[in-house]
């Protein structure tokens, strides 16, 4: 397998990106329903980028539904190996060939239930790059780390493990997103200087490993709790570029909300 060749993707203008991450949530059927509703009610919206990561089961419906519209299509796990004896995973050709252009990494609900190390997180951010896939790369503290001080100290080791070894040039194109774990599905989310203090602390810290650019130049997202009720002010910060968006991305109307909140 050679290398995606990034060089002759255009770098697009930074535009907001609004991503839905639908989690375990929603069969094939009801997969087709929800982005076939998002397709009309946003067909109008082309200043956003608009990413849906279903379930795997139901990536090729939704590929389905999203034909001849704006919205782009994301996975929410990967392995990082082309293919192989890997009993229940999928490869980043799988995701290729089924229309994926994103694919989330290290979400904090599979580094804690499912072990997922900045090692692994490292390795599949690689592949994916490799196979011309944007990881959204997902970093955050939680309480007790918050309540101890340590949230820099956390996203830096997320931030410096999941870039391990990468050319600034393939660390632009990636997404990071971050996500307090005492936010996430909690209702309770980071007041947006809060959120924009640490999007303000990624950026020095990329452009300290990399180049002056990257902190600029990388997109980041903030998720969770993210509503329609609190994602215009959220989105109006400095240095939030987006947000990834858990329950309320599984409502054709709320996520419409907080889709047209960025515009
Ligand atoms: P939430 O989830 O919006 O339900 O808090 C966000 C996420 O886990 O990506």
């Amino acid at each position: 397998m050679s290398m995606f060749d990034w060089s002759k993707e255009c770098k697009t203008m930074k535009i907001p990106i609004i991503a839905g991450n639908w989690k375990m949530y929603k069969t094939h059927k009801e997969a087709f329903q929800l982005a076939s509703a998002l397709k009309q009610k946003l067909a109008d919206v082309d200043r956003t980028k608009v990413v849906l990561c279903p379930p795997f089961t139901a990536l090729a419906s939704v590929k389905e539904a999203i034909e001849g519209s704006h919205i782009l299509l994301g996975a929410q796990n990967m392995h990082w190996e082309e293919k192989g004896a890997y009993t229940g995973e999928i490869s980043p050709q799988m995701l290729l060939t089924i229309g994926c252009k994103y694919v989330i990494l290290g979400h904090s609900e599979r580094r804690s239930y499912f072990f997922e190390t900045n090692e692994t997180v490292n390795l599949k951010v690689k592949s994916a790059l490799e196979f011309g896939l944007i990881p959204i790369v997902c970093v955050g503290e939680r309480l007790e780390e918050r309540e101890a001080n340590k949230t820099e100290q956390v996203i830096e080791d997320h931030v410096r493990g999941a870039f391990k070894d990468l050319a600034a040039d393939l660390v632009k194109r990636c997404v990071i997103a971050y996500e307090p774990v005492w936010a996430i599905g909690t209702g309770k989310t980071a007041t947006p200087s809060q959120a924009n203090e640490v999007h303000l602390f990624i950026r020095e810290l990329l452009s300290s490993m990399f180049d002056k650019d990257c902190g600029q130049d990388v997109n980041i997202l903030y998720g969770g709790s993210v509503k329609p009720e609190n994602s215009k002010e959220l989105l109006e910060m400095s240095d939030i570029d987006g947000a990834l968006v858990g329950g309320a991305s599984l409502d054709a109307e709320s996520f419409e909300k907080i889709v047209r909140s960025a515009i």
